[in-house]
C-alpha cells in the first residue's frame, strides 16, 4: 500500500486537486497501485479557524507514515502575509530537505507555444531549482521598523553543500536522460561571493560528466534566451529565487500557469508534488486549468515507481489535447471539471 497525503490547499488548489485526484483514483483501480489518500485540511480556511499551519509533529509523522504528499496551492487574500503558505509549504520543503524542485518545461502542442516562429518541440527542458536555501531561508530583520530609517535585511544562503547537490542532480539527470547540455544561470557579475561559488562548484562537478557540454548563462541573459531562443535549453540548474521566476517564464512557454507540474523531491525520503502555479483567487469557479495539477500526479507517480500508470496519464493529457479540447485558459471552453473528466475518461 502506497499512502498519500492530499493538501488541497486554497482557491483554485482545492479544485485543481479534486479533478488531479479524480485521475489518479482512475489509474490506481486501473493498475491496481493501492493508493491510498488521506486528505488534510491545511490552508486558510483552517489557520483563520484555529491557527494551525502545519501541527507540530505533522512533517515526523509523514516521515513515518506517508510515502509522497500532494499540495494544490496555497495563498487567500485574507492573509496578506502569507503566513500559513510559507509555514506549510517551505515547512515542508526546509524540513523534509526537498532540495531538487523539478520543473520540466514542456509545450505540448503547436497550438500552444506562444512564441512567435517557433513549435512546441522548440520548448522542451527541464529547471532544476534549488529548493532549500537561497534568500528563501528567512534569515534576516528589520531595525527601525516603520520609521523612515528603517533597515530591512534577507540574507541570501548559499552552501557549499547545497549548491553541490543540486548541481549534481541536475548533470545526474542530465546523463540519465541522454542530455548532451546542462546550463547554470547565476548572477556571479554582481553577486560575488555567493555566486562565484556556484561558479566554481559547477565547474568542479562538471568534470565529472566530460561527455556533457557545460554552459554559463547570467540569469538576466537565460530569461532573454528563453523567450528567443528556448530550444538551446535541456537541462537548467539555478539557485531558489532564480528558479521561482524563470519556472513562471517557463510555465508561459508551456501555454500557460496550469499546464506546469512540479515535483520537491528529497531523493532518500519523502517528496512533495505541487503545480507551479498559485492559488488564483481571483478565477471565478471551474475557470481554472487543471492540466498542471493532472501532470503533477504523473511526476508523483512515476517517482514513487509507478511508470505505467503515470505514462498512461501523459498520454491522456496528450490525446485529450490533440482532440482539439481546450481548457479556458488556454483558450477553449472547457471549465475545470470538464478537463478533469475529460482526461479521466481517455485513460
Ligand atoms: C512556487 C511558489 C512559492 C515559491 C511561493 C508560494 C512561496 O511561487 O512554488 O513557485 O516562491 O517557491
Ligand atoms: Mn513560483
Amino acid at each position: 500500500m502506497v499512502k498519500i497525503a492530499v493538501i488541497p490547499g486554497d482557491g483554485i488548489g482545492v479544485e485543481v486537486t479534486h479533478e488531479a485526484m479524480k485521475v489518479l483514483q482512475v489509474v490506481n483501480e486501473k493498475y491496481s497501485l493501492g493508493v491510498e489518500l488521506e486528505h488534510l485540511d491545511y490552508g486558510a480556511e483552517r489557520y483563520l479557524k484555529d491557527g494551525t499551519t502545519l501541527p507540530a509533529g505533522e512533517i515526523d509523522r509523514f516521515r513515518k507514515e506517508i510515502d509522497a504528499v500532494y499540495l494544490g496551492a496555497l495563498g487567500d487574500p485574507r492573509i496578506p502575509d502569507m503566513i500559513h503558505g510559507r509555514e506549510i509549504l517551505l515547512g515542508m520543503r526546509f524540513e523534509l530537505d526537498l532540495f531538487i524542485n523539478f520543473r520540466p518545461v514542456r509545450c505540448f502542442s503547436d497550438v500552444l507555444c506562444p512564441l512567435k516562429n517557433k513549435k512546441a518541440s522548440d520548448i522542451d527542458f527541464t529547471v532544476f531549482r534549488e529548493n532549500t536555501e537561497g534568500i528563501y531561508v528567512g534569515m534576516g530583520g528589520n531595525f527601525k521598523k516603520g520609521t523612515p530609517h528603517e533597515v530591512a535585511i534577507n540574507e541570501d544562503v548559499n552552501t557549499r553543500m547545497g549548491v553541490e547537490r543540486i548541481i549534481r542532480a541536475a548533470f545526474a539527470f542530465a546523463k540519465a536522460k541522454g542530455h548532451s547540455k546542462v546550463t547554470m544561470a547565476d548572477k556571479s557579475n554582481a553577486i560575488r561571493y555567493a555566486h562565484d561559488l556556484w561558479q566554481r562548484v559547477f565547474a568542479e562537478v562538471g568534470e565529472e560528466y566530460p561527455e556533457i557540454e557545460k554552459e554559463h548563462l547570467y540569469v538576466d541573459a537565460l530569461a532573454m534566451m528563453l523567450i528567443k531562443c528556448p530550444e538551446r535549453f535541456e537541462v537548467i540548474v539555478t539557485n531558489n529565487l532564480f528558479g521561482d521566476i524563470i519556472t513562471d517564464i517557463g510555465a508561459q512557454l508551456q501555454g500557460g500557469m496550469g499546464m506546469a507540474g512540479s515535483g520537491n523531491i528529497n531523493p532518500d525520503g519523502v517528496s512533495l508534488f505541487e503545480p507551479v502555479h498559485g492559488s488564483a483567487p481571483d478565477l471565478d469557479k471551474n475557470q481554472a486549468n487543471p492540466i498542471a495539477a493532472i501532470l503533477t500526479v504523473e511526476m508523483m507517480l512515476d517517482h514513487l515507481g509507478f511508470k505505467d500508470a503515470a505514462k498512461n496519464i501523459g498520454d491522456a493529457v496528450l490525446a485529450f489535447l490533440a482532440q482539439g479540447s481546450m481548457p479556458l485558459e488556454l483558450g477553449g471552453s472547457l471549465g475545470t471539471k470538464e478537463v478533469g473528466d475529460g482526461v479521466a475518461a481517455l485513460i
